[in-house]
């Protein structure tokens, strides 16, 4: 498979704090490539370096041999679509307000919202679950309801590339799916895809390419088949498990062998005994 979106040994950081170094990845054309690994462990960085709001301090990322940085804005935001882990929507802003962001890169004094504009909200809305709420404030609505419409509105700008931080963080489990579904759609449609996701059971299922991150350095990639097994799950979540064939798809499917009370987190609960 082809990469047109590299990271060549990049290092990032936050003033003083080194998040990785000299990280190389190449994330495979019109697949679905999925981000997995513990907390902090500079997924979303990574993700903000691919989509230029975070400059490396040395090496390169590059799209289509061009470095991210060198694009004007609006170009860029044409070919390369990015949901932050965290987004903020305006003060009162209305949904389909917010999906209509998304058209920005298409806006210019000559081109103002066009018929094309239009569609693309419209089935951005429709694709992502939301057509029935374009009127209501964003504020207003629930944590997955408010995810759904942030991915509206990176659909709405219909880029090639969609690089997406915890799109089903917040959604039920159904919506998840749904969403996971989607993408594959999409990927099946030739766009790439990246997502930051934490159920690396979904993971297997969905992507094509498995990115195993800790400590801000890429642990492992490949099929998820060819890479998954307990060692992996051991190195990068200290998680023991056994891997069994998922019975629905086949892929690896990750059983944690931790019992409840081996738990780490329950050492300091005081117990109470009956005896
Ligand atoms: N804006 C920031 N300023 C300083 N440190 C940050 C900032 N954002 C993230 N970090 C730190 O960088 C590391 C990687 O964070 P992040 O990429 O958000 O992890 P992940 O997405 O894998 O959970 C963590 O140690 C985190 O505390
Ligand atoms: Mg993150």
């Amino acid at each position: 498979m082809s990469a047109r979106l590299t990271a060549r040994e990049i290092t990032l950081r936050y003033g003083d704090r080194v998040v990785s170094t000299r990280l190389s990845l190449d994330v495979p054309d019109g697949a679905f490539t999925a981000i997995v690994g513990p907390n902090g462990c500079g997924k979303s960085t990574l993700l903000r370096a691919f989509a230029r709001l975070l400059r490396p301090d040395a090496g390169r990322v590059e799209l289509d041999g061009r470095e991210v940085g060198d694009y004007p804005a609006k170009a860029l935001a044409q070919r390369l679509g990015f949901l932050p882990q965290d987004p903020q929507a305006p003060e009162d802003i209305r949904v389909r307000q917010l999906v209509g962001r998304g058209r920005f890169p298409y806006q210019s004094f000559l081109a103002l919202w066009s018929a094309r504009d239009e569609r693309a909200v419209t089935d951005a809305m429709a694709a992502a679950g939301v057509a029935d709420l374009g009127d209501r404030p964003v504020r207003e609505l629930s944590g997955g309801q408010r995810q759904r419409v942030w991915m509206a509105m990176v659909l709405a700008q219909d880029t090639p590339y969609l690089l997406l931080d915890e799109p089903t963080s917040f959604l039920d489990i159904t919506h998840q799916y749904q969403l996971l579904g989607l993408l594959a759609t999409l990927r099946d449609q030739g766009r790439t895809v990246v997502a930051v996701l934490h159920d690396i059971n979904q993971a297997c299922r969905f992507a094509d390419h498995l990115v195993a991150m800790k400590d801000g350095r890429v642990a492992a990639e490949g099929d998820p088949t060819d890479i998954v097994d307990a060692a992996l799950i051991e190195d990068v979540f200290e998680l023991p498990s056994v891997i069994v064939p998922d019975p629905v798809t086949n892929t690896p499917m990750v059983v944690p062998t931790l019992r409840a009370d081996a738990s780490a987190l329950r050492a300091d609960v005081p117990t109470q005994r009956g005896d």
